[in-house]
């Protein structure tokens, strides 16, 4: 069974997809054992303790910059034994430090379309105002690893919605979290857990 670390920053509905999903049986071969919040008092932290999931907060603003906060993280995970590591709303960008370490073990949700809306500065309702700003009419989700660079890892799974005329940043987001993120999300986690992503030439295949 795969140790599964979920590190969050905010309301955490990607974190209760994901326990839903465990425990419904959808997550083969892996449990959520810790949950990690970048932030005090978030309701994801809630979500974690009501499931019965360990928690610890290593509050980004306690750390100077954004390599000692990685290496706080770092620390953290080698001390969970941490098997697959999931970014679920953390909006934390990690240093190489802790991506190298755990190289094709960190799994991000990212609320767009790579490579379109994303890279530093997206992140939260701000992907849903530039897609809204620029006017696609299709946007979406995509699962990746993550690597040195922001939102630039091998895609997983991406899914689609329609972007619609009245839409506002807050409708989109909700569309894509209830059609894309939340069901892609557990997807991903349990193909990782039973070994059923290859890597080739830096890029990611579902095995058959
Ligand atoms: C989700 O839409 C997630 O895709 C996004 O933040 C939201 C977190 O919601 N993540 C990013 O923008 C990361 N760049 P949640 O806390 O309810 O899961």
């Amino acid at each position: 069974m795969k140790n599964i670390v979920v590190l969050v920053s905010g309301g955490g509905t990607n974190l209760q997809a994901l326990i839903d999903a465990e425990h419904s049986g959808e997550i083969k071969g892996g449990k959520i054992t810790c949950v990690i919040s970048s932030k005090e008092g978030v309701f994801a932290l809630e979500r974690a303790a009501k499931a019965g999931i360990p928690s610890r907060v290593i509050p980004r603003k306690e750390y100077p910059d954004s390599l000692s906060y990685s290496k706080a993280i770092l620390a953290a995970l080698n001390e969970e034994k941490a098997d697959l590591v999931i970014l679920a709303g953390f909006m934390t960008i990690l240093d190489e430090c802790v991506t190298s370490a755990y190289a094709y073990k960190i799994i991000n949700v990212h609320p767009a379309l790579i490579p379109s809306f994303c890279g530093e500065g997206f992140y939260g309702l701000k992907v849903h105002e530039a897609a809204l700003a620029y006017g696609v009419k299709v946007s979406g989700a995509t699962i990746h690893f993550v690597n040195e660079k922001a939102d630039a890892g091998a895609i997983i799974l991406q899914g689609t919605v329609d972007v619609l005329r009245d839409d506002t940043p807050e409708v989109l987001q909700k569309r894509i979290m209830e059609n894309v993120e939340w069901k892609l999300l557990p997807k991903a986690a349990s193909l990782f857990c039973q070994d059923k992503i290859d890597i080739i030439d830096g890029k990611a295949y579902i095995k058959d």
